[in-house]
């Protein structure tokens, strides 16, 4: 299968081939998603087998506006709309109970809720429309892979197994939307991303808890997609706490290892090395936006033993950040 690559007046053309049941990469503000019409099982089915995902990590339903969630959700949060109306279109995703068959149990991984998000992206939003039916869409890489943030990651990773990619340049946010759980009476975060913890509770004036995975490791986590590897490169990558950059280079030195960094300007002013990714700005939305990119560019490029990665303190977006780069580093920090 050839894999088109679809520019903007080509959009009734992509929602045409989602409609027959083929798969169209789609951009969003936070990583790109692989597409199919989310009321096609046969369709819904061939985005597991592509991404090479386990059937039992349900997949989130895009919509183009609120209402297109009423068909299928059985009750709403009471604080529903005041977390819409405050962050949708954005990255955020509201999981719900839904109505018995009201979704295929491939969409769903069989459970009694759902999970729903409208993104912040016009030509994804205007492709839905023209769809008529929500799209799936989990991260639009191999399972596994860091999530993609640009079409030609897509490419990378899935060039002739899907029909299309419509593409509009690099993501804005670089990693993937916050799971917010509205299935139960305390709202609960179970995956941080760019609407913060802190950014729900000023809003809905609570406390917004973490689902306890995200607190102790040892908890099965309650969104099924977070207990597995992800994001994780085939080069090592170790996590580099502020004060021990000069002590984790000096070690690779002495131990005849070569290496990539993943840092701010400001670390990587301060130690040469020659093959580096460097964040845009020291800024934890620069390193946030650079996280994936930087991860795929150092394992492609020139090869490294390992990747030395800056970490940023867990909260705010670097909840999200540090969420995203301990499951490259498989949790390894260099340790002195
Ligand atoms: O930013 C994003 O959310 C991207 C873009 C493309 O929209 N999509 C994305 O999808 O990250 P995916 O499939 O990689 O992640 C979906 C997450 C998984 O952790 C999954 O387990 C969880 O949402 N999830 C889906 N349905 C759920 C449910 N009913 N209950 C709990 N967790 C659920
Ligand atoms: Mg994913």
């Amino acid at each position: 299968m050839e894999t088109k690559i679809f520019q903007v007046e080509e959009l009734k053309e992509a929602a045409g081939l989602l409609r027959q049941g083929e798969l169209i990469a789609f951009p969003t503000e936070t990583v790109y998603g692989l597409g199919a019409d989310a009321l096609l099982p046969e369709a819904v089915k061939k985005v597991f087998a592509v991404k090479g995902r386990p059937s039992d990590n349900p997949l989130i339903v895009h919509i183009a506006n609120f209402s297109m969630t009423e068909k299928f959700v059985e009750n709403y949060h009471p604080l529903t709309e005041k977390i819409v109306e405050a962050f949708w279109p954005g990255p955020l995703t509201l999981i719900f109970p839904i109505k018995k068959g009201s979704l295929s149990p491939v969409v769903t991984g069989g459970l009694s809720t759902a999970a729903f998000r409208m993104p912040d992206n016009k030509k994804t939003l205007t492709l839905i429309e023209e769809t008529g039916d929500p799209l799936v869409g989990p991260s639009a890489n191999t399972s596994g892979k860091p999530s993609p943030t640009t079409a030609s990651h897509v490419y990378h990773d899935l060039k002739g197994r899907i029909a299309g990619i419509l593409d509009d340049g690099a993501t804005q946010i670089g990693v993937e939307s916050t799971v917010l759980d509205l299935s139960g009476e305390v709202p609960t975060i179970l995956r941080p991303g760019a609407v913060t913890k802190e950014l729900l509770e000023d809003t809905l004036g609570i406390e917004v808890p973490l689902d306890k995975h995200l607190v102790k490791e040892s908890e099965t986590p309650k969104a099924p997609g977070m207990k597995y590897k992800h994001y994780s490169p085939d080069t090592p990558v170790l996590m580099v706490k502020s004060n021990d950059w000069a002590k984790a280079l000096a070690w690779a030195v002495a131990e005849n290892k070569s290496y990539g960094l993943l840092a701010t300007p400001k670390i990587a002013e301060q130690y040469a090395s020659t093959t580096r990714f460097v964040f845009a700005d020291d800024s934890i939305e620069a390193a946030t936006r650079g996280l994936f990119s930087g991860l795929r560019a150092l394992d492609e490029g020139e090869s490294v033993d390992l990747i030395f990665a800056e970490v940023f303190p867990e909260d705010h977006l670097g909840l999200a950040y540090m969420n995203r780069l301990k499951k490259a580093a498989a949790q390894k920090y260099f340790e002195v």
